[in-house]
């Protein structure tokens, strides 16, 4: 299923609420996961967030970058992005295929992004190709311990359904962004590919029980 149009158009279904129904999903969470995502990094000039959707990340990194440029291929989301964030550049794109030169920005994000990629090794690899500092990645992925996966569910078969039923406009997409954290590489995983792609200094914080990750790299 993860075709680039399906994946652009759930998205562009989701986009009304997305950030309402993704807040209470996650209890609240998101909103700290992202400031801990991004705690102590120095300020740098110019920062890009990959797969920004309705713009989630950029209140954070507007603290810690001069500059701030969101790419995304759903024209939904970004449209809400644009109104929330006049101030920023957003671009309508394939992060596969970044239209930025080599080693342009010393910070990347990507929130709850690099599972939807269609060839993740390809996107993290574009990723790599402009930057010059520092990767974070936020994901949601399967928990490996026993607490973790008996809270997965339970989130999974009866929280995010009853969430998505009440207040989002697809509430089935939820079905499909519940398989896919399911299908996910876990953490450790997802820490060794990085590591295997070049990225240096590649450091794991699970959290929620193991079902969410921060990933801090560095690209020189
Ligand atoms: C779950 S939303 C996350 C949005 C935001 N980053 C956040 O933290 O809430 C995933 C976003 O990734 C975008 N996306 C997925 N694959 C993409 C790709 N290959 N290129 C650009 N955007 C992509 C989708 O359009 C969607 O807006």
């Amino acid at each position: 299923m993860k075709d680039k149009a399906i994946i652009s158009s759930m998205f562009n279904r989701v986009a009304k609420n997305y950030d309402l129904v993704n807040l209470l999903i996650t209890f609240g969470g998101v909103y700290f996961w992202r400031k801990l995502a991004l705690w102590g990094l120095p300020k740098i000039n110019k920062a890009l967030d990959v797969a920004t959707g309705t713009g989630a990340f950029i209140p954070q990194l507007k603290k810690v970058s001069n500059e701030v440029t969101g790419i995304d291929f759903s024209k939904e989301m970004l449209n809400i992005a644009k109104e929330r964030f006049p101030s920023v550049l957003f671009y309508e794109g394939d992060a596969l295929n970044l239209p930025f030169s080599d080693k342009s920005f010393e910070l990347v994000t990507v929130g709850f992004g690099v599972r939807n990629f269609q060839d993740l090794e390809k996107g993290l690899l574009e990723i790599k190709r402009v930057l010059k500092g520092t990767l974070v990645i936020l994901e949601s992925g399967p928990a490996q311990n026993f607490i973790g996966k008996v809270i997965a569910k339970i989130h999974a078969g009866f929280w995010v359904p009853l969430i998505a039923k009440l207040f989002s406009s697809d509430p089935n997409a939820y079905n499909y962004l519940l398989d896919s954290t399911d299908n996910f590489y876990s953490s450790s995983e997802l820490k060794e590919i990085l590591t295997k792609l070049g990225f240096e200094e590649v450091k794991l914080k699970s959290l929620a029980f193991g079902n969410i990750n921060i990933l801090w790299a560095r690209s020189s």
